[in-house]
């Protein structure tokens, strides 16, 4: 089967909140996004995923819609959004439109309908129930962002399910007229001219709210196969699910082309490895790369014959990549091209985190009262409450919140980064004067040219895209190292991610009198003979000679 364009992308993530301020209010927009289209081209990317610009009362920053065919005026206009699309496309990138479905805000038309009368049309879009027998919530499911996943309602006396906060309720997905509903308002979308959908959280629409089923219930592919045939058969896009209950079987169900779901998903097993069985992510566990490296192989396995994987570090609910599994001090700018190049390299579409293509690290606020994102301060107050010491939390809200990847974009050293003339939303990482967009462009040795020529090389090399995938030296503790072949050609992805210099046998595999340099950032490396020495996060890829 001929590949598809999006095997060969790479997708750039706008969180537009924090990205560029062009109308001076302290919030991103949609004017600041389409004046930095210049920048993402020069970058090489093929597509942008935008986190939500729909109308919004911003409990969670536009991941709650109260109107999914018009824009937030915050972020501008729905005449803005076309010129985006159509900037874009002069480009040649696409816009991935995030499609938030699982549940709509509370200010949704169709919400507030549902609320104003039991009989009401819409009343059935959502999950209502009795009280329980003690006239509490019906059951004791709870929202991800803390308390009850019941708000009870008191006109009518029943309650409303809602996985995320009160102010985002869950639609109905056993009902047909909430399919037809957003298969409706998919279709207007990509009549638009958009590249695809992230779709979040969608592995919780086939819920059995009664049965206590939130993730990956019964009714879930078929869904989704459905959806494909009401909006995306025919078109040309990209679709990617975001799934924190998937497995790597369970992605080859969503991804495998001949079951027409989506083209690939997010999956979170490499994320959660830095997190605490019992506590979860506000109590982080150290970054181990034999344990990570397990996880990615396995799933460069399993989607290997059939399906897509996705490739990320970090995404506006984690924190950034340099300071989870790289080095935010001495060694930032050589951690962050380590990590990009082990990634890139590896089979399936890499995602690429606003600010994450120049280094950034985590803010690391001294006070909660900084922090702005609903489910840090909910959990802060929730868990303080249930006896959790505030240094705790504040090291588990440092560590994994999800206000470490949405501190304003840096783009130059002026004041509030160039982020914006007002103050900013939330408050900037305190070193943008260093770590800046016009900083990294200025200099050949950045992490943007990094990834810059990463991109490119992606573009260059098929075997990087198709290849098939073998890891090597798997019980390694600081090196990660895997191998990509396609007909005949062998292209070797070698990388130290510790701080340390290195040295190792090197595994017969990787023996090559002559390699080509595709990419590296210390020396070039020339031949790949008896030891390999590496310096403190070193990365390359080469081209292995021909075996004779
Ligand atoms: C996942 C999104 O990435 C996150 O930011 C959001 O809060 C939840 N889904 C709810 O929409």
């Amino acid at each position: 089967m001929q590949r598809k364009w999006w095997q060969g992308a790479v997708v750039y993530q706008i969180y537009p909140r924090s990205f560029c301020d062009a109308n001076g209010d302290g919030v991103g927009d949609l004017a600041g996004i389409i004046g930095k289209l210049d920048y993402l081209e020069t970058l090489g990317v093929d597509a942008i995923w935008l986190s939500p610009v729909y109308r919004s009362p911003m409990d969670d920053n536009g991941y709650d819609i109260s109107d999914y065919q018009d824009i937030a005026a915050e972020f501008g206009t729905l005449a803005q959004m076309e010129t985006l699309i159509a900037e874009a496309g002069r480009r040649g990138i696409r816009i991935v439109m995030d499609l938030v479905v699982n549940h709509t805000s509370d200010e949704h038309p169709w919400f507030v309908d549902a609320k104003a009368s039991k009989d009401s049309p819409y009343r059935d879009f959502y999950i209502w129930r009795q009280p329980g027998p003690d006239g509490g919530p019906p059951d004791d499911q709870r929202s991800y962002f803390g308390g009850s996943a019941w708000e009870y309602d008191a006109a009518s006396g029943e309650y409303y399910f809602h996985l995320f906060s009160r102010r985002q309720p869950d639609l109905d997905w056993e009902n047909p007229a909430v399919h037809e509903a957003v298969h409706r308002m998919m279709n207007w979308w990509l009549d638009k001219g958009i590249g695809g959908f992230r779709m979040d959280v969608i592995d919780l629409i086939g819920k059995e709210v009664d049965k206590q089923i939130t993730a990956d219930g019964p009714c879930l592919h078929g869904l989704l196969r459905q959806m494909h045939e009401a909006t995306l058969a025919g078109r040309d896009v990209v679709t990617v699910g975001e799934t924190w209950s998937a497995t790597p079987e369970g992605a080859r169900l969503y991804s495998d082309p001949a079951r027409r779901e989506l083209s690939m998903v997010f999956s979170f097993e490499h994320v959660t490895q830095t997190w605490d069985a019992e506590h979860g992510k506000w109590r982080s566990r150290p970054f181990e790369l034999v344990a990570f490296k397990r996880v990615v192989s396995r799933w460069q396995a399993a989607l290997a014959e059939a399906g897509w994987n996705s490739l990320f570090w970090s995404n506006h609910d984690l924190p950034r990549a340099v300071s989870k599994y790289g080095d935010e001090g001495r060694f930032r700018v050589e951690s962050a091209k380590a990590l990009a190049t082990v990634l890139h390299g590896l089979r399936g579409t890499p995602y690429v985190y606003q600010g994450e293509e120049i280094g950034l690290v985590n803010p690391r606020f001294d006070s909660i009262d900084d922090y702005r994102d609903i489910e840090t301060l909910n959990l802060y107050r929730e868990r303080i409450a249930a006896g959790e010491t505030h240094e705790a939390m504040m090291a588990g809200i440092r560590a994994n919140g999800r206000d470490n990847a949405r501190t304003p974009m840096p783009w130059d050293a002026s004041e509030h980064g160039g982020f914006g003339k007002a103050a900013p939303w939330i408050r900037p990482n305190p070193d943008y004067a260093e770590v800046n967009v016009a900083a990294a462009l200025a200099d050949p040795d950045s992490v943007f040219h990094h990834y810059r020529r990463l991109i490119r090389l992606r573009k260059d090399e098929e075997a990087l895209v198709l290849g098939d995938y073998r890891p090597l030296l798997d019980e390694h503790p600081e090196v990660f190292a895997y191998l990509r072949t396609l007909g005949g050609r062998r292209l070797a992805v070698v990388g130290n991610l510790s701080p340390r210099d290195v040295e190792l046998a090197l595994p017969a595999e990787l023996e090559s009198a002559r390699v080509r340099c595709l990419i590296a950032h210390y020396d070039a490396p020339q031949s790949l003979s008896g030891r390999l020495a590496l310096r403190p996060y070193e990365a390359f890829i080469v081209e292995l000679a021909p075996p004779p």
